[in-house]
């Protein structure tokens, strides 16, 4: 049998690359960095199926030239923004994500950040390693504000808003939540109340985004929606960079219009050096590690190869990770 040839964008963790290997020949690209453009044009030319991240635009030129063999885009992602779907779709080619299973980690990681703003967990260490920490305890050193009992206001209430609401349970926290769809049934079960947009930014001490990246999150949250924020709160975000306004967000905590900031995700990435963030004390920054655990980056790992693996084996990937199920009628598979 001829062994189908797969486009690996990036050195995932174990066990994908095994599994692919196992199967298919696998062209890796084994640097650290994300292949360049032209690379990727090069390297996907006669494969059948691209494993990628979402640092790698796949587009109809890139789809072109993979050439007509190719019948699964399978992403190691969450977000498949960087796929042009509708035109994988009109192709027949699968698109696959790994979808939630990123959630726990990164509620999480959300939890970490909204800590570290309130608790000054960054400022605290480094004024301790710095030499800077002088007289001991002391009644008014590195005043922060309380998590129990503070308002959290949560954007979106997908797989990971919800598990960032049942953490927050956790830490007696009242809590928002304001989505495109109103969901009843998660209100009572998670104990979240309803709000539009502008009522959760004035009333909350902790605004949490986890919106998906479309046309309608573009800048949802830019300086006339940072006005309407507490001066005591913090918004943290660890969705995708373009759902803020960063120039407006620098411009709102340089005149602590907000209190501080946690962002694991950036509009550029990585964040330039010359970004008027890097320099703010009132802000933590992470390089998008939201999902960065050994267990949940091994748990996509698996989840990106069976993907790609059940398309080329002629079965349907699990729906859960199926992002474009119209494509089914496209090109049915047996
Ligand atoms: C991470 O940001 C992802 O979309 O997987």
């Amino acid at each position: 049998m001829v062994r189908k040839k797969v486009y690996v964008t990036r050195k995932v963790p174990e066990p994908g690359l095994s599994m692919l290997s196992a199967e298919c020949d696998v062209t890796l690209n084994k640097k650290p960095e994300p292949p360049s453009r032209k690379e990727m044009l090069r390297n996907v030319a006669g494969r059948d199926g691209i494993l990628c991240m979402l640092s790698d635009r796949i587009d109809s030129r890139m789809m072109d030239a993979a050439g007509p063999s190719l019948k699964v885009i399978s992403s190691y992602s969450t977000g498949f923004e960087h796929i042009d779907v509708k035109e994988a779709t009109a192709r027949g080619i699968y698109v696959t994500s790994t979808s939630d299973i990123l959630a726990e980690a990164t509620a999480d990681m959300t939890f970490a950040l909204i800590l570290a703003c309130a608790r000054n967990i960054v400022n605290g260490d480094r004024l301790v390693r710095e030499g800077r920490w002088k007289v001991g305890w002391a009644p008014d050193l590195m005043l922060g504000y309380n998590v129990h009992d503070a308002t959290l206001g949560i954007i979106g209430l997908g797989r990971i808003g919800s598990a960032v609401a049942r953490r927050a349970k956790g830490f007696g926290m009242k809590i928002l939540y304001y989505s495109r769809n109103r969901n009843p049934k998660l209100e009572q079960e998670l104990g979240v109340t309803y709000a539009g947009l502008d009522d959760l930014l004035i009333r909350s001490d902790y605004v949490s985004i986890h919106a998906s990246m479309n046309s309608a999150s573009h800048h949802m949250i830019d300086r006339e929606k940072l006005d309407k924020m507490k001066k005591t709160a913090f918004l943290i975000n660890t969705s995708r960079g373009q759902v803020t306004n960063e120039a407006d967000l620098a411009r709102a905590l340089k005149s602590e219009q907000i209190a501080g900031a946690g962002l694991d995700v950036f509009e550029k990435e990585p964040l330039p050096k010359t970004s008027p963030l890097a320099k703010m004390k009132n802000v933590v920054l992470l390089p998008h590690i939201g999902s960065a655990t050994h267990q949940t980056r091994s748990k996509m790992s698996e989840v990106a190869a069976k993907n790609l693996l059940d398309v080329l084996d002629g079965k349907e990937p699990d729906p859960a990770f199926l992002v474009n199920p119209q494509v089914r009628s496209v090109r049915p598979l047996h």
